[in-house]
């Protein structure tokens, strides 16, 4: 029978928020959820170190804080088809990024879209930018490959549920996969295909585009409902609307934005979008109803996450990071084979 398999990550860099959620986690709820897909979640640690090598103490509690993250919102692994990995403790995937390394070429690496956006984000911030960093694409091609099923058979899947930011980082994994298998007359990998949520992306409370940390522009999954209030109250909304009187604008309005991914009262939201337009709601009103809804969203994840603080959070990532590397032995060994790395006979 075809093997399917998913393969996602996050930087472990602290709580996750709202924007992860819309972008990520809910994908990938859906994805455990189909049944049939062994599906490992990266706790990429190695790669929140490309950023924070400096000061990783920062990072001492990101592990435990996005695992209860991901407990909170529904990902299970008490199923047996549900792995979360943490990246540092699997010495069979780095091994396979230092092969992959040798195929890669560095000008195709530093023309990835991605990675040139941060690389623009660190020099802004004169940060000087590591090696480390410079190879991450391959490090994250390597992160997927390993689970390729091995060996490779007709109608066999690898998946990568991601945000949008994400897809040049799988298009070079498909790259270097081709290029393997061709260079070396094996099939040793499968192309991996990009599953991208059709909302890739929430603006920040700020509305610039993208909801981040280091922007400080984000509400978190954690934030108890009077951090919610506070946010919220300072969130953006249409710039040109002085007066409530005024009509306003709806499609790019932060707060309607949010209205409509996160408030399940579909009447309540068509009903402040019309008054809101025709000038005839004014914006505490709208914002007092979107901390009424953030709140019924996340009330249950904040009551789950409090519930697992209490589970043995090690044990479940051991477990996760076994299966992993159960998965990435043979895929390893067959790329190390290809490229003669052996005993003299
Ligand atoms: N780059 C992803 C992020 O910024 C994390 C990540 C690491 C990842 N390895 C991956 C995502 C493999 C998808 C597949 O959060």
């Amino acid at each position: 029978m075809a093997t399917r398999r998913a393969l996602t990550g996050i930087r472990t860099t602290g709580r996750l928020h709202l924007g992860h959620y819309i972008g990520a986690l809910k994908q990938w709820i859906q994805v455990q959820d189909t049944g049939n897909i062994e599906c490992f979640f990266l706790l990429a640690d190695v790669q929140a170190l490309t950023t924070h090598a400096d000061r990783p103490e920062v990072l001492a509690n990101s592990i435990r804080d996005v695992v209860l993250d991901w407990l909170a919102v529904g990902l299970n692994p008490n199923r047996t088809n549900v792995h979360f990995v943490l990246q540092s403790q699997v010495p069979e995937r780095a091994a396979l990024s230092q092969l992959l390394q040798m195929i890669a070429y560095k000008n195709e690496v530093e023309r990835n879209p991605t990675l040139k956006a941060e690389l623009e984000q660190q020099h802004r911030g004169r940060h000087s930018t590591t090696m480390g960093f410079m190879t991450y694409p391959i490090d994250q091609v390597a992160d997927i490959l390993m689970v390729c099923p091995y060996p490779p058979e007709p109608g066999d899947e690898l998946l990568v549920p991601v945000g949008e930011d994400q897809v040049p980082h799988l298009e070079y994994a498909r790259v270097l996969a081709r290029r393997f298998n061709e260079k070396y007359n094996r099939r040793v990998f499968i192309p991996c295909e990009p599953i991208v949520g059709r909302v890739g992306r929430l603006v920040g409370i700020d509305g610039q585009a993208k909801m981040s940390k280091s922007l400080d522009n984000a509400i978190y999954l954690s934030d108890n409902p009077e951090i919610i209030r506070r946010k919220v109250m300072r969130m953006f909304t249409d710039p040109k609307r002085v007066r409530a009187d005024i009509p306003g604008e709806t499609e790019n309005n932060p707060v309607f934005i949010y209205h409509r991914a996160f408030n399940s009262d579909e009447a309540e939201v068509s009903d402040l979008t019309e008054r809101y337009q025709k000038g005839k709601v004014g914006d505490t009103e709208v914002k007092n109803k979107l901390v009424k809804a953030l709140n019924s969203f996340l009330d249950p994840i904040r009551e789950n996450r409090c519930q697992f603080e209490r589970t043995n959070l090690r044990e479940i990532v051991v477990d996760g990071t076994q299966a992993a590397r159960e998965a990435c032995k043979p895929v390893l060994a067959a790329a190390t084979e290809a490229m003669f790395l052996r005993f003299p006979t």
